[in-house]
């Protein structure tokens, strides 16, 4: 059984961030530090091994434009597991903690997923998003063709057209 925590950053000591932040670093090539910002000011899910951080995932809140409504998004950042302890279900139990809190918390849950990921969020029921996606830039709305296709959602209580528009709030670094 995966030990989880789910907290809050605010409540995350110093040593527990900067562990959090090396673990993505050491688990994405192409990490950045606006990635790891996007993490944060949300729940974080960390699974621990022996008193060791061997996985990370959070889930902030933004705002997802959607047939004329800005949705509640609860928006799963910093999903990883430690190369040498995958497939040993720590990454499903991370998802499992913050898609219950997304399920009390807001309109929809969604996720930008690498391609090697893809297939684990769609067999937790995630949905990809088949329609344009675009964000809501300081200049205006733009189009994001390049994450069109990594785009995945989970439905909750709000009905959603996967085949409509989909436009995210704007921020510094990757949009979605
Ligand atoms: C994707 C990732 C987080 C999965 O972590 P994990 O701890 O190995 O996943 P789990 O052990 O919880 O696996 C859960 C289920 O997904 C399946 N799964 C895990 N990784 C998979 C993969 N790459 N492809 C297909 N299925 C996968 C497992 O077989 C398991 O299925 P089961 O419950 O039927 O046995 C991990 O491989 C990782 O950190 N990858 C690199 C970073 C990344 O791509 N992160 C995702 C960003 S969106």
């Amino acid at each position: 059984m995966a030990d989880v925590q789910t907290t809050h950053t605010a409540e995350l000591d110093t040593a527990t961030l900067a562990a959090a932040r090396g673990l993505l670093y050491g688990v994405f090539d192409d990490m950045t530090d606006h990635d790891w910002e996007h993490a944060l000011g949300g729940v974080h899910a960390l699974a621990w091994e022996q008193g060791e951080l061997v996985g990370h995932a959070s889930l902030i809140q933004r705002r997802l434009l959607h047939r004329g409504r800005a949705l509640r998004a609860g928006y799963v950042e910093g999903v990883g597991v430690r190369a040498d302890r995958r497939r040993r279900g720590y990454a499903a139990a991370m998802m499992d903690a913050l898609e219950s809190v997304a399920r009390r918390a807001y309109d929809l849950a969604a996720l930008g997923a690498t391609d090697e990921a893809a297939h684990f969020y769609a067999a937790r029921g995630w949905k990809l998003w088949l329609g344009p996606t675009s964000a809501l830039t300081p200049t205006g709305i733009h189009r994001t063709e390049d994450d069109d296709g990594c785009i995945h959602v989970l439905p909750l209580d709000v009905p959603l057209d996967l085949s409509g528009e989909l436009t995210c709030d704007w921020r510094d670094g990757d949009v979605w």
